[in-house]
């Protein structure tokens, strides 16, 4: 592992191997994940800080990634805004009328004081146990975790948010302003406790028109962007938005998570120089045959190297399925090629 050729490619920074980490590389496909888990939900996990950088630096120490990314979960901070939120087998819902809690008054801003998750104390003890790894600090995207409150469990395409965008478009960026505001605070809370890069899940944002996309909805994101930068570099990540392309090359944010259905190699080629990159290894592949992922792995290492601000990653995160061994062979196989 190289936690120098992360921090130096995420400044575009001279460095000699191209940095690898996944999304979601701390989960169920990990036996001692769930051996640590203890049949706890996610929610008691995160209130520990001994259990949360355990798991956080179980990925370092089993696959050899080059950062860390905090153990939390996008949808966890909805609760410090009166909303209520559930983990269960079909995925997480958030068991609150969102509409009705807004008639009442309680759907409120974000605080810190009412968030009950011990974020800080957790980034802390991280760093204490793992001094100059590089911790990635997160928060999902407004229309992402707008999808989640608006539908009550995720919205498959987005149809009820787009309902909402043609029918209540007030309300809607009443939600949207709220969603920001607490992105900026819950990202700040993160850096002033110690991580040292914030991504920004949004991955449903490709579901939006690209009329939605650019008229309204990318200003949000590039508040976001702006009250981030200067403060550590940042991250957007986002599937399935391709044609808001030059939109997103302008969003102020340093780099771009790349998805796998795109050409990495022609699309870094296409946008400008200063863009950061990360991506974009089909998550199928994280349980593949070997020679079927190294040759592709092998691929996009040789076809990005060239570029000083380029990091490795899956196109989404770590699947269910994905195997310890093929993600630790890939990142052996992406640490093999040299700049
Ligand atoms: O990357 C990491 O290892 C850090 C931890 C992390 C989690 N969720 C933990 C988690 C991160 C970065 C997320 C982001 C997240 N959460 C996103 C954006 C990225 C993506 O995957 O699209 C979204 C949309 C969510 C919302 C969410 N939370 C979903 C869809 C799910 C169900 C997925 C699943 O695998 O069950 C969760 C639950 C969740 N978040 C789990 C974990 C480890 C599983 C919890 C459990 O086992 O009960």
């Amino acid at each position: 592992m190289s936690y120098s050729d992360f921090l130096n490619a995420i400044k575009a920074q001279d460095h000699e191997g191209i940095p690898v980490w996944f999304m979601r590389q701390a989960g169920r496909y990990m036996p001692e994940f769930s051996q640590i888990r203890n049949g706890r939900s996610i929610r008691e996990m995160c209130k520990d800080p001994e259990t949360v950088a355990h798991i956080t630096e179980l990925p370092v120490r089993k696959l050899g990634v080059d950062a860390a990314i905090i153990f939390h979960d996008i949808l966890l901070p909805l609760e410090a805004m009166g909303l209520r939120v559930e983990y269960g087998k079909d995925g997480p819902s958030v068991r609150s009328n969102v509409m009705d809690l807004m008639a009442r008054g309680k759907f409120f801003e974000y605080s810190k004081e009412n968030d009950n998750y011990p974020l800080p104390e957790s980034i802390h003890k991280f760093r204490e146990g793992n001094p100059g790894v590089p911790l990635i600090g997160f928060s999902g995207g407004p229309i992402t975790l707008a999808s989640y409150i608006i539908s009550e469990k995720r919205d498959g395409d987005l149809s009820l948010v787009r309902r909402m965008i043609h029918n209540e478009p007030q309300r809607f960026l009443e939600i949207l302003r709220i969603l920001t505001e607490m992105i900026i605070d819950f990202s700040k809370a993160q850096l002033r406790a110690g991580v040292s890069v914030i991504q920004i899940f949004d991955s449903w944002a490709g579901y939006l028109s690209g009329d939605m996309f650019s008229k309204i909805y990318s200003s949000y994101l590039r508040e976001i962007s702006a009250e981030l930068t200067g403060l550590a570099p940042t991250i957007y990540f986002s599937t399935g938005t391709w044609h808001v392309q030059s939109v997103l090359e302008e969003l102020g944010f340093d780099y771009l998570s790349v998805d796998w259905r795109r050409d990495i190699l022609s699309y870094s080629n296409a946008i400008k120089e200063s863009l950061g990159i990360q991506g974009n290894l089909d998550p199928a592949l994280a349980a593949s045959d070997l020679n079927v992922v190294k040759a592709e792995v092998m691929r996009i290492a040789n076809g990005m190297k060239w570029k000083n601000n380029y990091i490795f990653n899956l196109g989404h995160g770590v699947p269910q399925f994905g195997s310890e061994n093929i993600l630790k062979e890939i990142v052996r196989e992406v640490h093999s090629v040299t700049r």
